[in-house]
């Protein structure tokens, strides 16, 4: 079995990508388990996460380190955030979720993932959680919202330290069902541009997920 570092905390192994698992032994959402090497690894599915899907697609940037703050806006149930918590092990992952039923999930996951903080708050409201965390190193946004590119940029405005990095996941649809979804990528770029974001990276989530693009970008304060 060939196991070789993609990034930092990122492993491919056999063709897949995966995680150190933080929490030995335990799975979060079925996913499978690997022992190599007296170590356990978290084989991360494409289909079930957003991010594992763009690395798998040649993301270049990852700006997940040990020591990462993170806020993470749309956590539901944790499927995403438990593999930034294997990787960011000592950071902390700030996770706005506003479906009270995919909160209790999350709840239940960050009393066995201490580095995961769930808010369950509206990520349209950045301010709400204002007193709850301080400036962090990266902002991850996956809401499948029509509003996803603005509470994304509030968020960024709010948070963001000065080289911070931000992940947008857009869903086209979305957006809108009716227009091509490349149509809607541009007019989402052109949005980040003109509000003073510098798009670094684009990488379409096909075929792990139909009409998906992840924008990494940073914000020029
Ligand atoms: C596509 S799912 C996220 C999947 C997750 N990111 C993962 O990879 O494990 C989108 C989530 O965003 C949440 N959401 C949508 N709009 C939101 C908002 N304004 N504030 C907070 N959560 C929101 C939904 O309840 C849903 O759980």
């Amino acid at each position: 079995m060939k196991i070789t570092q993609k990034f930092n905390g990122v492993y491919e192994i056999d063709g897949n990508v995966a995680t150190e698992n933080l929490n030995k032994g335990i799975k979060v959402y079925g996913e499978r388990l690997m022992e190599i090497e007296g170590k356990e690894y978290r084989i991360w599915d494409p289909r079930r996460s957003k991010l594992a899907a763009a690395i798998l697609n040649g993301l270049e940037t990852f700006p997940f380190k040990e020591d990462s703050k993170v806020l993470y806006l749309g956590a539901s149930a944790g499927t995403t955030p438990s593999h930034i918590s294997d990787i960011s092990k000592k950071g902390l992952i700030y996770c706005v979720e506003f479906s009270p039923r995919m909160m209790r999930k999350l709840a239940d996951l960050s009393r066995e993932r201490k580095n995961l903080i769930p808010i369950l708050d509206n990520a349209t409201k950045p301010k709400n959680y204002m007193n709850l965390l301080q400036k962090v190193d990266v902002i991850y946004s996956d809401v499948a919202q029509p509003n996803q590119s603005e509470l994304f940029m509030d968020n960024m405005r709010l948070y963001s330290k000065k080289d911070g990095i931000g992940i947008l996941m857009i869903k086209a649809r979305s957006i809108d069902v009716t227009k091509a979804p490349n149509k809607i990528f541009k007019e989402e770029e052109s949005k980040l541009k003109t509000h003073g974001f510098r798009v670094i990276e684009k990488v379409k989530l096909e075929p792990y997920e139909k009409d998906h693009m992840a924008f990494v970008c940073e914000f020029s304060f």
